[in-house]
């Protein structure tokens, strides 16, 4: 039994297979994770998350109740109950509910003409969300103490809070998005009745955070009108008790990625990118290869400054790291496709023997993303919608010289970077080959200057202040 416990679908460690096929240990990825992750090792914390994997699910399968810090694995000092959920209701709630619903929903990503179609064959992914999220809310009754807190993380686990609630209504719960949410007039796309659950199941917490005030503006906007809820810029009441509505926005861990920045690996990294660099100036985007990171039009707006800009032909690279994402699901596949074609099609305009305009990797390689962070002359960060985003915080924080970040005016973290950024509209691909110019154009002391203000900014609440202000949230 314990006071403390965090539920999300990723946890913070993953399986896999050795070539002999026993079960090895890695850590589990995503910003979410890293997040929690500097918490949780420090504090008494029982974290339930999903089993992923098959190999995930084998080692759940073999701890006791699926504790996998009672199966002699090492996570890390964390208390890990791992969720061996059925292989098909866990496809459904998280590729098809959480990941091509909820997901699309709250980023904007639909195309409307043919998507979504909410028939008698959606209803029954429904139900395996909600058996996804029973299970959730079955386990955190059987860990937490007497008046526990608990902290459920994400859009995988709207419902989870109200089923909690209902089985002990002793503990004091909190529900964090990571995501933005979306406008009411979008939200409303959803079948009423699925649409008000997911809202009266997030409001069975006793706390309810964003990272930005206006995500939180727009779930109250929703509550008003779906549920007809009481609803102020810090609370929403409905059916007799009151949820606290908070922004909580989650900073760069500095010191985290300032160690982990100057290790050799990092330094290896940084020699191969300056060989590849000379003495060029540096565009640097690290992304998953997620639709709503809108990477084709980042690169459509770096081919058009090309064309536009053509002092910069022979000057720039362009080194844009996407690593691979939810490749279970056709449209990111396809996405990780087209960003290669469009790549091609840079290479061939503009290529010359001794000069490569554009550098795309598609593999996951951190210590070089963080290199690239500290090289960078410019970071384009030019999502459809994000919820916060983290790249853009981070960069800052690392960089040597000085970085403009070019960021879009719909991601969380403008709000709180917007003043020292070169703010973009995310659809407007000229307006970021303008931007790009600018960015590259600006003087050195001010991009310096500017980079002070945004990693001050950036790092103001970093994990352990974000995780201990929603505590303090809940009282
Ligand atoms: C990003 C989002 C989180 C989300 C996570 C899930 O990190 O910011 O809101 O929980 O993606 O990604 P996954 O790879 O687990 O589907």
């Amino acid at each position: 039994m314990t006071d403390l416990l965090v539920a999300s679908n990723r946890g913070p460690v993953s399986f896999g297979y050795d070539e002999e096929g026993r079960l090895t240990l890695g850590r589990g990825g995503g910003g979410l994770v890293s997040g929690l992750m500097s918490v949780a090792g420090s504090t008494e914390v029982v974290w339930v998350c999903a089993a992923l994997s098959d190999a995930d699910r084998q080692a759940a399968a073999e701890a006791p109740a699926g504790r996998l810090d009672r199966a002699g694995h090492d996570v890390g000092g964390t208390a890990v109950r791992m969720l061996d959920i059925p292989r098909a209701t866990f496809h459904r709630a998280y590729n098809v509910i959480a990941n091509s619903t909820l997901w699309f929903v709250h980023h904007m990503l639909y195309d409307t003409p043919s998507k979504p179609v909410f028939d008698d064959a959606f209803r029954k992914e429904w139900d395996a969300y909600v058996a996804y999220n029973q299970a959730f809310a079955d386990a955190l009754a059987e860990e937490a103490s007497e008046g526990a807190r608990v902290l459920v993380q994400d859009y995988h686990l709207c419902l989870a809070p109200r089923m909690l609630r209902e089985r002990r209504p002793d503990l004091r719960i909190a529900h964090f998005s990571h995501t933005p949410w979306a406008p009411l007039q979008y939200y409303r796309m959803l079948p009423d009745d699925i649409g008000r659950d997911v809202l009266t199941g997030m409001l069975g917490a006793d706390h309810v955070g964003f990272h930005a005030g206006r995500w939180a503006a727009a779930f109250g906007a929703c509550c008003a009108e779906l549920l007809g809820a009481d609803t102020t810029p810090s609370s929403v009441r409905h059916g007799g008790r009151t949820s606290g509505l908070g922004v909580h926005a989650l900073g760069a861990d500095a010191d985290f990625l300032q160690e982990r920045a100057s290790r050799q690996d990092v330094a290896a990294r940084l020699r191969t990118l300056r060989a590849q660099l000379g003495d060029r100036r540096l565009v640097v985007r690290v992304d998953r290869t997620e639709l709503s990171k809108n990477i084709v039009r980042g690169l459509l707006a770096y081919r058009e400054l090309l064309r536009r800009y053509p002092q910069w032909r022979g000057n720039v690279v362009h080194m844009a790291f996407a690593y691979p994402s939810r490749h279970d699901l056709p449209e990111y596949r396809e996405y990780t496709a087209t960003l290669q074609r469009l790549a091609g099609e840079i290479e061939d305009e503009f290529a010359t023997p001794d000069w490569q305009p554009l550098l795309l990797q598609v593999d996951d390689d951190f210590p070089r993303s963080l290199a690239a962070y500290r090289l960078a002359d410019v970071l384009v960060v030019n999502p459809i919608r994000d919820g916060m985003n983290l790249v853009a915080k981070e960069c800052p924080a690392l960089s040597d010289r000085g970085v403009a970040l070019v960021l879009s005016r719909e991601a969380g973290a403008a709000d709180e970077l917007g003043d020292d950024a070169v703010l973009v509209n995310p659809f407007d691909v000229s307006g970021t080959a303008d931007a790009l110019h600018e960015a590259l154009t600006m003087p050195d002391d001010e991009r310096a200057a500017r980079t002070k203000r945004l990693a001050a900014a950036a790092t103001r609440l970093p994990p352990p202040r974000w995780f201990a202000d929603q505590l303090a949230a809940l009282g």
